[in-house]
């Protein structure tokens, strides 16, 4: 198995290193290209370019294969609990029953935000997107923490910022729902798990005490669990090359949480359900909305379909559209767009267009129908992605740091003007 790639330029060959890592991928290392051939590399979207090494997550989209630190996604959604799954995400391993308990105790002392973050929500529109307040809420964060605008805390400042980063989520969230509905806030309780507390602080009422329904709180964990990491994509990238900057935990993270705002990645879940709603009042006639998407005249997409790299079926739609059915019935919430999202899904697999582009249904497809009957309006469903993301967000943020990667700054071609003058 060869270790070097050549590359020949203008007559003279070039060599360059090839590693592999522990699942087999193979990279050429073009470290050196520049130094050595006055050539960058080109390549939009990144689609062939590896930004770094990780150990966190791995998957393979050919094969429809997503693994956490080694684990089988479809193993730790049976069988761990979201916290659990955050800590192995961030600290490398599953945690024991004592790590498990300090780990959910130390979350639980800091879920509470200052009492002057509650003035920033004042100053929001009423309809403002979920997204824009939770991005610039997890920012400010740094402004009450400056201690964690430190770029070389030591391990124990750094595991504090996590522990008040991951505590915090859920009541900012929280609160963004129910100052959304014009409800008053409710406060986190120490007794609650992370998952029963989040739920809690959406659908408590603030005097009867709160009987969570397990469904809902086995459904949060999956979800959760589903959408918590997934190596180099957009948002993590952006949380990535923020955080290459030395730039702080908080601010690292809300920059994450704005790229996952675009439709065409974490804001997909929000636009699935939107057009499903559009099918439906639309009459509900799939091949008419299948040909819109093939059409190229057409501007639009079939939301939920297609991914980067999976060219086959996405580990976790798999899930999700298992859990959808026993989420549904269990709640016996009959949703019609479920039904058309069934058409949909059965008419693009048999579609030539959709076969020839490997275009499966995402993690995106489903969700959203569950987040619906677990009593969410839409516009949270991406925050709800955010929430999900986070632990793998601080992992790739904290890798990237003990790393010492260097500051992220690709280089382009230019093709502008030449040799103007005033
Ligand atoms: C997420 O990267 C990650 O890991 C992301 C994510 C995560 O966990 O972080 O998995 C979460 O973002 C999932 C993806 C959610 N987005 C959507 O569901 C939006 C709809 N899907 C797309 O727009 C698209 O499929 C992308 C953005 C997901 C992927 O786009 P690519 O890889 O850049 O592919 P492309 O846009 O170049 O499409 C290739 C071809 C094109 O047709 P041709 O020009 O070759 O004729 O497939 C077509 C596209 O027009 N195509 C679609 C389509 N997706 C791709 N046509 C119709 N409907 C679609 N959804």
């Amino acid at each position: 198995m060869s270790t070097t790639a050549e590359i020949k330029i203008d007559g003279q060959t070039y060599e360059f290193p090839v590693i592999t890592g522990t699942e087999g991928e193979k990279a050429i290392d073009i470290s050196k290209l520049r130094d050595l051939t006055g050539h960058i590399t080109l390549d939009f979207g990144y689609k062939n370019t590896g930004s770094t090494k990780s150990a966190i997550t791995f998957l393979d989209g050919e094969q429809g294969i997503l693994k956490y630190r080694g684990y089988p996604i479809e193993e730790l959604a049976e069988k761990a609990s979201f916290l659990e799954v955050a800590y192995l995400l961030i600290y490398g391993e599953l945690p024991s029953a004592e790590t498990l308990e300090k780990f959910q105790k130390d979350i639980s002392m800091h879920t509470l935000i200052h009492e002057d973050m509650k003035k920033f929500f004042d100053g929001y529109p009423s309809k403002s997107h979920p997204m824009a307040q939770l991005s610039s809420l997890v920012c400010s964060l740094s402004t009450f923490y400056p201690e964690s605008l430190e770029a070389n805390q030591s391990d124990e400042e750094k595991d504090l910022t996590i522990i008040k980063m991951l505590a915090k989520m859920t009541t900012i969230v929280a609160f963004i729902y129910k100052k959304s509905l014009g409800h008053p806030l409710i406060y986190p309780k120490n007794k609650y798990d992370y998952i029963t507390n989040y739920l809690w602080m959406t659908f408590g009422q603030r005097t009867e005490d709160f009987e969570p329904n397990p469904v809902v709180v086995s459904a949060m964990n999956k979800l959760l669990i589903l959408h918590a990491d997934h190596e180099q994509n957009c948002s993590t990238s952006t949380v990535r090359i923020v955080g290459s900057s030395d730039c702080n935990l908080y601010a690292s993270i809300s920059a994450g949480i704005s790229a996952l705002w675009g439709p065409l990645h974490g804001g997909a879940n929000q636009a699935v359900i939107e057009m499903l709603e559009k099918i439906k009042a639309d009459g509900g006639d799939t091949d008419k909305w299948i040909a819109k998407a093939k059409d190229k005249n057409d501007p639009f997409r079939m939301m939920g379909f297609g991914h980067r790299v999976y060219k086959n079926f996405d580990p976790r739609a798999k899930i999700i559209k298992k859990a959808c059915d026993d989420i549904l019935e269990s709640l016996g919430i009959n949703d019609p767009v479920l039904e058309i999202a069934k058409k949909l899904e059965q008419a693009a697999l048999t579609d030539q267009y959709f076969i020839d582009r490997k275009l499966y249904p995402n993690v995106d497809f489903y969700s959203g129908i569950i987040y619906r009957a677990l009593g969410f309006p839409s516009e949270m469903f991406t925050v709800l992605f955010a929430l999900g993301r986070l632990p793998g967000w601080i992992a790739q943020w904290k890798e990237m740091r003990s790393n010492k990667e260097p500051i992220g700054r690709p280089r382009q071609i230019y093709v502008g003007d030449v040799d103007k003058h005033m």
